[in-house]
C-alpha cells in the first residue's frame, strides 16, 4: 500500500493525503506550497510575521516602516505603546496571501498557518485582522495552531467566507480538542479537519519539555478517532510529527487518519526558506544535536539544533520592528529577562542564556527548529565529494511520500556523476510505542 492509493476528501474536493506543514518565519515559502498544491496535495504557508515575509518575497518595506514609527522607543524596556498598525498588518497580510493564491496551480490548495501565541501586543484584534485578510485573499484553508483558540472562530463568524474557508484546528490532546469544539459548537461551525500533532514534530511541541517521550502519536491518533466516534463527529484526522516515509502515513491512514501533515523532511527542499547553508546544518544534524528546550517566550516547549547560533547571541530585543510576541501588556519574557539581566549587569549587554528572542532569530534563521527525524535526513540525499549534501527539490520528497513502499526512500538523480552515494539507507520504522 502507499499514500497514493488514498484521497482525503474536504467537502466536495479530494486531494492526495500529504499535507506540508507551516514553517515560520517563511521556512514554508509559498514556493513550497505552490508546489504541494500542483501535485495535488495541500501546502501551508506561515503567517508568523508575514510583514516580514511579504518584504522579503515581494520588496515592501512594513519592517523598516514600524520600526520608524517606534525609533525613539528603541532603548525603552517600557513597550507598552509599540503597536501594530492594523491597516498595515491586513495590507501585509492581503498582499502575502494574495501572491501565494495567485501563483497556485493544479488540483490541491494552499492553507495558511496562523498561530494564537503571536500576541502582537493586540491578541484578539490582530488576529481578527490576520486571519480576515487571508480570507479576503482567496486562502482555500487555515490551520488554527500554537493555542487553544477558543475565540478565533467567533472573530470571523461574520465573514461572507465563515463557511467556505476550510478551518482546521493543531491539537496535541482530546483534552485540547474537547474545548477547541465546545465553542465551535455554540458557532454551529465545526472545524473541517483536525490536524494531531505528536511529540516528534518540529516548531513549538505541545508537550512538556520534560516527558514528551512519554507521548506517541499513534496512541493520540486513537484517542482523537474514538473521542469523534463516540461523538458521532465525522471530522477528518490528519496526523503530524515524526512521519518520515510514505509507508510511515499508510499505517496513521490504516488506523484511521485520513492524511498525514509533514514538514522536516522539506525543510532541505530548494524551495524551503532556510538558507542552503543552513539546510546542510540540518542534513548533518545527529540525533544527539536534537533539543527540546523551554527557550522560547511563548512558554510552549520547541525542538531544535543545540548548534543554533541564536542560542548564543546578545540581541538586543527588536520589538519596534517585530514585536510579535508582546503580550496585551507589552511584556515578553525574552524582554523582561533581557532588561533583568542588563540592570545586574550595570547596563551591558548579556548572554540570556534561558530565553531567545524569538522574533529576531527565526526571522534571519538563526533558530534552527526541527522535526525529530531530522537526523535522518542524511539518508534522503546523495553527498558530494566536498562533503556537502545535494538538495531535493520539493517535488521528489511529496512523490516519495506518495508512492513509497515498505519504507523505501528513494534517492534523488545524482547531479553531473558529481556524487557519490550515500550509505545504504535504513528501513527505520516511525518510532512509536506498542500497545
Ligand atoms: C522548521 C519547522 C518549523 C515549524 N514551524 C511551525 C510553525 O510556525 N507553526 C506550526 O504550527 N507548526 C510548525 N512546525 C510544525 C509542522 O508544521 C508540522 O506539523 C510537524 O513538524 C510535522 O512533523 P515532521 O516535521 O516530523 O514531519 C514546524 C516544523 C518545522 C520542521
Amino acid at each position: 500500500m502507499k499514500l497514493d492509493d488514498f484521497r482525503l476528501k474536504l467537502g466536495n474536493k479530494e486531494f492526495l493525503p500529504i499535507i506540508i506543514g507551516g514553517m515560520g518565519v517563511n521556512i514554508s515559502t509559498i514556493e513550497l506550497a505552490v508546489e504541494a498544491a500542483r501535485l495535488g496535495g495541500i501546502g501551508h504557508i506561515s503567517d508568523a510575521e508575514s510583514p516580514a515575509e511579504v518584504d522579503q518575497c515581494s520588496g515592501t518595506q512594513f519592517v523598516r516602516k514600524k520600526r520608524e514609527r517606534f525609533k525613539s522607543n528603541i532603548k525603552k524596556r517600557d513597550k507598552s505603546g509599540v503597536h501594530f498598525d492594523l491597516k498595515e498588518l491586513a495590507e501585509a497580510q492581503l498582499l502575502f496571501v494574495s501572491k501565494a493564491m495567485e501563483s497556485k496551480q493544479g488540483e490541491g490548495a494552499i492553507f495558511i498557518n496562523c498561530m494564537e501565541k503571536l500576541t502582537m501586543n493586540n491578541p484578539q484584534e490582530t488576529l481578527k485582522t490576520r486571519l480576515t485578510a487571508a480570507m479576503d485573499s482567496g486562502i482555500d484553508g487555515i490551520s488554527l495552531s500554537a493555542g487553544l483558540h477558543l475565540q478565533s472562530l467567533a472573530l470571523v463568524q461574520h465573514h461572507p467566507r465563515f463557511r467556505d474557508v476550510k478551518f482546521g484546528i493543531i491539537v496535541s490532546s482530546v483534552r485540547a480538542l474537547k474545548l477547541f469544539l465546545r465553542r465551535a459548537t455554540r458557532l454551529k461551525r465545526h472545524p473541517d479537519y483536525i490536524i494531531v500533532e505528536g511529540p516528534l514534530a518540529g516548531g513549538h511541541i505541545g508537550f512538556d519539555a520534560n516527558n514528551w517521550k512519554q507521548y506517541d502519536l499513534k496512541t493520540i491518533v486513537r484517542e482523537v478517532l474514538y473521542f469523534l466516534k463516540e461523538e458521532e463527529l465525522k471530522i477528518p484526522v490528519i496526523a503530524a510529527g515524526g512521519i518520515f516515509t510514505g509507508t510511515d502515513g499508510v499505517e496513521f491512514i490504516q488506523l484511521g487518519a485520513s492524511a498525514i501533515q509533514v514538514s522536516t523532511r522539506f525543510t532541505v527542499a530548494n524551495e524551503s526558506g532556510l538558507p542552503d547553508s543552513v539546510k546542510q546544518e540540518y542534513f548533518k544534524a545527529e540525533e544527539k544535536d536534537i533539543v527540546v528546550n523551554t527557550v522560547s517566550p511563548t512558554g510552549y516547549p520547541m525542538r531544535m539544533l543545540i548548534q543554533s547560533p541564536g542560542l548564543r547571541a546578545k540581541t538586543r530585543p527588536n520589538c519596534e520592528a517585530l514585536g510579535y510576541l508582546l503580550d496585551r501588556n507589552g511584556d515578553c519574557a525574552y524582554l523582561n529577562a533581557y532588561y533583568d539581566g542588563l540592570d545586574r549587569n550595570n547596563g551591558e549587554s548579556i548572554l540570556v542564556k534561558d530565553k531567545i528572542c524569538l522574533c529576531t532569530h527565526m526571522q534571519i534563521y538563526q533558530l534552527w527548529t526541527c522535526g525529530q527525524s531530522v537526523h535522518r535526513l542524511k539518508d534522503t540525499t546523495c553527498r558530494s565529494p566536498d562533503g556537502s549534501y545535494q538538495l531535493l527539490t520539493a517535488e521528489h520528497v511529496f512523490k516519495d511520500y506518495q508512492f513509497s513502499e515498505d519504507h523505501h526512500i528513494q534517492l534523488p538523480k545524482e547531479v553531473d556523476g558529481m556524487v557519490v552515494k550515500n550509505t545504504e539507507i535504513e528501513k527505520k520504522p516511525l518510532t512509536v510505542k506498542s500497545d
